[in-house]
């Protein structure tokens, strides 16, 4: 990891905005090792977790979680609409693909890359919660605490993070950037000089 995290810009630029390093991929991979190794702890004796991914934003945390969980875990996936070329929530949830698996008597942990007003996740939870799983839990990589529209209880809180929008490590701007190993915020200060 050392080269890669090395290799990993101050600064990149995405949909001509400027994004400076805000969480490192040592940083990213640590908090994940540390929540795999408590949600094991969580479902040693319940019994093996189901992770239900939300597409697309969530595909790579969902890949390293369940790697950084030690012991068995199966998982599947739950497509929603993103927010397109869009930096703020339209506040409205689409779905583009229901999950597969059966989830009554399952121990399902939904997995999110972020919480930000909270309107998918709590979208997500309502649809589980209605296939009657043995239990459900949360997960998000990162969540803004100050931008919460509705209240959601989440068990695995990667980061909680400033108010601003982020790229890379699964989440987009207009669908790229995705591919970053690191997490970029936008550069405020930028944004400024622009409307100077
Ligand atoms: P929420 O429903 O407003 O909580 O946001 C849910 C979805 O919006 C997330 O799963 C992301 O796909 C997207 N999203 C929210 N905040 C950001 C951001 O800062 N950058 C990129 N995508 C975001």
């Amino acid at each position: 990891m050392p080269e890669t995290a090395a290799a990993a810009p101050d600064i990149v630029h995405c949909q001509g905005e400027r994004f400076r390093l805000y969480l490192s991929e040592e940083e990213i991979q640590t908090r994940i090792r540390a929540l795999g190794e408590q949600i094991a702890t969580d479902y040693a004796d319940l019994g093996v977790p189901i992770l239900i991914g939300v597409l697309n934003g969530a595909f790579i945390f969902t890949a390293d979680l369940m790697r950084a969980i030690p012991g068995d875990s199966e998982v599947d996936f739950y497509k929603l609409s993103s927010y397109g070329e869009r930096k703020v929530s339209s506040g409205q949830v689409t779905e583009l693909k229901d999950i597969d698996a059966k989830l009554e008597g399952r121990h399902v942990i939904v997995v999110e890359d972020i919480v930000d007003t909270g309107l998918s996740m709590k979208y997500v939870i309502d649809q589980i919660t209605a296939r009657n799983p043995a239990s459900l839990r949360a997960a998000t990589l990162l969540r803004k605490p100050d931008a919460a529209k509705v209240e959601v209880s989440v068990d695995y809180v990667g980061f909680d993070i400033d108010n601003l929008f982020v790229i890379g490590y699964g989440l987009d701007y207009g669908q790229l950037a995705r591919n970053l190993r690191a997490i970029y915020i936008l550069d405020e200060e930028s944004e400024e000089e622009a409307s100077a």
